[in-house]
């Protein structure tokens, strides 16, 4: 079967609430990693994988809504920390469900290891998988595995 997946493929990355203040929020947790720095990995690591990365974040939950709909006919596929959100909202959870694109979750911390209302994600069921606890190396690991994912699905196999 042909590869008909669009070349390059168009990411939409998605940073939920409080991650603006990456590089000085709990660095304990989170590292000193900033939020352009981990675009700025990302765009060069979507530049390696022929993936254009249109990173969006928002500590409003509606606004991210919005973005997931707006990812329709935009973008092949959602990388997405959507912060506490990840553990409150079914608003986010249904809106992923509604444009069914491929999804991946990623965390900086491991919220397994840590507070038990961490631990159940609203999102997990609707990614095609998660990354959690490996700092910003997450994000790379998780535009990897979309891409992947995305080349995977579209030459049949
Ligand atoms: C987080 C984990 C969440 O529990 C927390 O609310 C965040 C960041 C992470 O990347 O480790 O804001 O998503």
């Amino acid at each position: 079967m042909p590869n008909d997946i669009q070349n390059p493929l168009s990411i939409l990355v998605l940073h939920g609430p409080n991650l603006n203040l990456l590089g000085r929020r709990e660095p304990g947790i989170y590292g000193s990693v900033t939020l352009d720095e981990i675009n700025r990995l990302l765009e060069e690591e979507g530049r390696k994988r022929q993936a254009n990365v249109s990173p969006i974040q928002s500590n409003h939950e509606g606004i991210l809504v919005d973005a997931i709909h707006s990812a329709l006919g935009r973008h092949q596929g959602i990388l997405i920390n959507a912060g506490a959100y990840t553990h409150t909202s079914v608003a986010l959870r249904d809106a992923l469900a509604s444009v069914a694109l491929p999804v991946v979750e990623v965390h900086l911390s491991n919220i397994y290891q840590r507070e038990a209302f961490r631990h159940h994600s609203f999102i997990a069921p609707v990614a095609i998988g998660q990354i959690s606890g490996f700092g910003a190396e997450s994000y790379r690991l998780g535009l990897q595995a979309l891409v992947h994912h995305l080349r995977k699905s579209s030459d049949g196999s």
